[in-house]
């Protein structure tokens, strides 16, 4: 009887075994697939910056105030482009002090990671080839806005960019002034944008009001990057 039973058994699981297996397969690639909309990763080189405009600095000083009310129109890439440089993008290496950027940064260590939260979905900006990196093909903006207590500025821009920190990247210098150094820097990199941004007849306005995990969460981020700043860009109503 007992051998019944275990051949009853061995058989079962035979036949049993290869759905078990195909049903892990599919938890293991809803996983993946879930979490960022897409598994593949998409790479996008921007154009060229411009390094000289039509409006003065004092122009743009005067006329910059916040802008909480956008249009629906969409920004192009080139000043996407643009405001990405501006926020922390690359300039001449300075030989001696290796500094390298479009923002001051205590020591030149450029502790800042920056996202672009955009109707096409999330992008990680790499400053060193002026490019992006997809890390989600999902429009975001709503979720981001409810992640910073339901502001509409973040869910109406055409773009929101999210100036995060590393703060090893800093503090293993400055110890625990080196928080101090970053939070100044993140104000250097929004007053950039808000100025790149009048210069294009463009609207925006500095966000400090949100929930750090939850931003992080609704975009991915990694855990080590900290969001300090949320500043949406968009053509004003
Ligand atoms: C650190 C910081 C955080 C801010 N956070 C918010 C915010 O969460 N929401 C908002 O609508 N404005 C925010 N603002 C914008 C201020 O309300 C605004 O700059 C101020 O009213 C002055 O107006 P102006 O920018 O038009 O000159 C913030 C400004 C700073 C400097």
């Amino acid at each position: 009887m007992k051998r019944i039973l275990f051949r009853i058994v061995l058989i079962l699981s035979f036949l049993f075994f290869p759905l078990f297996g195909m049903f892990v397969e599919q938890v293991d690639a809803s996983v993946l697939k879930g979490g960022r909309g897409k598994v593949k990763e998409k790479n996008i080189k921007l154009p060229s910056p411009k390094t000289i405009g039509r409006m003065s600095l004092e122009e743009a000083i005067v006329k910059r105030h916040s802008v909480r009310s956008f249009s629906k129109k969409e920004l192009s890439l080139d000043e996407i482009s643009q405001l990405l440089w501006a926020t922390y993008g690359q300039r001449d290496v300075d030989s001696v002090t290796g500094a390298s950027k479009t923002v001051p940064s205590a020591g030149a260590l450029y502790p800042m990671e920056i996202y672009l939260v955009s109707p096409n979905g999330v992008f990680h900006y790499f400053p060193s080839n002026h490019s992006l990196k997809e890390i989600s093909d999902k429009d975001l903006r709503s979720s981001l806005s409810r992640a910073a207590l339901r502001q509409e500025a973040i869910a109406q821009a055409a773009v929101d960019f999210v100036i995060t920190c590393v703060y090893d990247k800093i503090c293993w210098k400055y110890g625990e002034r080196g928080m101090r150094y970053a939070h100044i820097e993140a104000g250097h990199i929004a007053q950039n944008i808000h100025l790149q941004a009048v210069c294009l007849g463009l609207g925006s306005a500095p966000i400090g009001a949100f929930d750090d995990t939850a931003v992080q969460k609704t975009l991915y981020l990694p855990k080590d990057n900290i969001p300090l700043y949320i500043i949406p860009v968009g053509h004003p109503r």
